[in-house]
């Protein structure tokens, strides 16, 4: 499923980002573009990094 239409990244790639140390939406969009388009994509971009992140620490 894509994430960023704008830039066809998908949901497992952006996973595949965040596990590769891209911890912010920055980080995101500077490997993949993801965001620097409409920016449509941003709000799903940072529940993705929310999730992780509350995973992570429920996790720890
Ligand atoms: S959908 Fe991601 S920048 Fe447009």
């Amino acid at each position: 499923m894509f994430v960023c239409i704008c830039r066809a990244v998908t949901v497992d790639e952006v996973h595949a980002h965040c596990d590769a140390g891209a911890y912010t939406v920055d980080a995101i969009s500077d490997r993949c573009g993801a965001g620097e388009g409409c920016g449509t994509c941003l709000d799903q971009l940072h529940d993705i990094l929310s999730e992780r992140a509350s995973t992570a620490t429920t996790a720890a």
